[in-house]
């Protein structure tokens, strides 16, 4: 072997030696990033079922305002169709977004109601969603918002939801995320379909399968969220929601959430389960005082929701002076709004200086 040879072939080895030794501390790194990392302290604007105070709440138009008024995550709620298709939609019912009635009249349960999951995708597809009425008046929710009656959108699929933010992303250059909500599991079981295995696949076929990506995945019910954590081994980052009733009364306590804290990365309260609906703050005691802090000693983030400038507590004159309260007094890391242009507004303005 010539010198020139040798060294060449000390310097292979070397590069061997290098790449061997940085793969392992690659697994290593990947191990460690397996661990769920949650963005507590940081604020974040979620734009709940997309920008649904400007547009029909869960349509792809929805999404994109939310996206251009500069949400950082962008909330789909997830139902499946009779074909197992996951598909975006608040309720398990097709009648305060759609024009189901019209269209497959005969298609009701003996409830007088349209499930999602008694049609099959193309069905849902030849639909014309609304912005949401009340069913038994078919007068609009929230009447200052999109007119009823003047649309045509259509209800989109969860993996067009995605693909709609992926796009934008790559065209932007921005990295806004998603904030998916399993809707009702334990009744999509019971009609015979599992959701969070085909959910889960369809996160990872667009490279949402560990802590550091750029999603939260939240359900109500715990059992089943746990089951997405333990059985179905999601290394996403998980919310767990807290409704009105005791099993959430309990999960509120220290207790609870370090039961919470076990299988998820966050808590998502209705915020008036921190502060009361009533009265000015100085003159009613916050609810749950401790509920932010013990759940930020446990790493969990609290994202409460919904923050609406058409329903606001009695105690604010404001979305944004209740939006301000909750993010820089009270301390929440995030929050679910139907105005997320004034979510962003918020952050961007930061704490009042005192
Ligand atoms: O998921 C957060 C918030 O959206 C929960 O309430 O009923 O609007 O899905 P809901
Ligand atoms: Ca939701």
């Amino acid at each position: 072997m010539t010198v020139k040879r040798f060294y060449r072939y000390v310097i292979l080895s070397l590069v061997l030696l290098l790449v061997a030794f940085s793969a392992v501390g690659c697994g290593n790194t990947a191990e460690k990033e397996k661990q769920p990392q949650a963005e507590v302290g940081e604020k974040i604007v979620i734009g709940h079922r997309g920008a649904c105070g400007y547009l029909p709440e869960h349509t792809l138009e929805s999404y994109a305002l939310a996206y251009a008024m500069g949400a950082d995550y962008i909330e789909p709620d997830v139902v499946m169709t009779k074909d197992g298709v996951p598909v975006v939609m608040h309720d398990i019912h097709l009648d305060a977004n759609t024009n189901v009635a019209e269209v497959f009249p005969d298609r009701k349960r003996s409830d007088g109601r349209y499930y999602v999951i008694d049609f099959t995708l193309d069905e849902i597809k030849s639909l014309r969603v609304n912005e949401r009425v009340n069913v038994d008046t078919k007068e609009a929710v929230y009447p200052g918002r999109f007119p009823v009656g003047d649309s045509k959108f259509e209800v989109p699929t969860l993996e067009e939801m995605i693909q709609l933010v992926q796009g934008l992303n790559k065209s932007t250059g921005r990295d806004v995320g998603i904030y998916p909500e399993l809707k009702e599991p334990k009744f999509h079981l019971e009609n015979g379909i599992d959701m969070g295995p085909i959910v889960l696949d369809l996160l990872a076929k667009y490279g949402y399968d560990g802590p550091e990506d750029k999603i939260y995945l939240q359900c109500f019910d715990p059992d089943y969220l746990k089951r997405v954590r333990n059985e179905m081994g999601a290394k996403i980052k998980l919310v767990q929601l807290i409704d009105e009733g005791d099993i959430y009364e309990k999960m509120m306590t220290p207790e609870g959430l370090d039961e919470v804290a076990k299988y998820a990365d966050g808590i998502g309260p209705w915020y008036m389960q921190i502060r009361d609906a009533k009265g000015k703050t100085d003159e009613y005691p916050v609810i749950n005082p401790n509920l932010v802090a013990d759940a930020h000693q446990r790493g969990l983030v609290v994202h409460p929701y919904t923050f609406r400038k058409d329903q606001l507590p009695e105690y604010v004159d404001s979305v944004e002076e209740l939006m301000k309260l909750f993010y820089y007094d009270i301390g929440v890391d995030g929050v679910f709004t139907d105005f997320p242009d004034l979510g962003v507004k918020v952050v961007q303005e930061g704490p009042d200086k005192k």
